[in-house]
């Protein structure tokens, strides 16, 4: 079997073994640990198996978020997004990624968000989400009570037929995913 071939499936776990499998064990594999920031781990997982082999991955997580000061709300968070470094450039997060955002649109909330590195901003773009602009402060929890600014970039994405992100600052009301 092919990569082309292979379509995304929603995976019962996801362990570390697992991301390993995808990733390898070297001890920074997302790029973020600079940053220092602690994270939530994702709640449903979706996955793309070639040969029995797992070769892409992407996770969901519901979140509590307020936009300018509206009422709380949700959004959908997206993370753990990865491809096996011989299989990237094929189409693979694109698929994965397809197949995360049509179970979250069953889900309710009407956006789902992620966070990034500077490099992977035009990805996502061409993926189609938004990346809230630099200057509108984003605002996630961290242990301790402390509530800080993210460092990585912010992108959003609609999930229902005319959402449409709220202009404003953003907080995210709980440690990022
Ligand atoms: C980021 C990552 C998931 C991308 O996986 P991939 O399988 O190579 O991505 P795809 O091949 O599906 O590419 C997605 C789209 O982005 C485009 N793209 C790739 N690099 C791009 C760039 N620098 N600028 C603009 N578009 C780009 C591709 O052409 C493709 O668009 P297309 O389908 O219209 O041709 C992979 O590099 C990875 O696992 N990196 C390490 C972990 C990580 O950093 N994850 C991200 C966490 S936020």
């Amino acid at each position: 079997m092919t990569t082309q071939d292979t379509a995304g499936l929603r995976l019962p776990e996801y362990t570390q073994a697992d991301q390993q499998e995808i990733l390898g064990t070297g001890e920074d594999p997302f790029g973020v640990a600079e940053t220092g920031l602690a994270w939530l781990p994702k709640e449903e997982h979706f996955g793309i198996r070639v040969d029995g082999r797992l070769v892409a991955h992407a996770g969901l997580r519901r979140l509590p978020v307020t936009v300018a000061g509206s009422d709380l709300t949700e959004v959908i968070g997206v993370g753990g997004v990865a491809v096996a470094p011989d299989v990237r450039g094929r189409g693979l997060a694109r698929r994965i990624l397809t197949t995360a955002l049509s179970h979250a649109r069953t889900m309710g909330p009407p956006h789902a968000l992620l966070f990034c590195r500077p490099p992977l901003v035009a990805l996502y773009e061409r993926l189609g989400w938004q990346a809230i602009p630099t200057e509108v402060p984003v605002l996630v929890e961290q242990p301790q009570d402390r509530v800080i600014t993210m460092p990585l970039h912010t992108m959003v994405t609609p999930l229902h037929e005319g959402a449409r992100w709220p202009e404003g600052p953003v907080r995210l009301r709980s440690l990022p995913m």
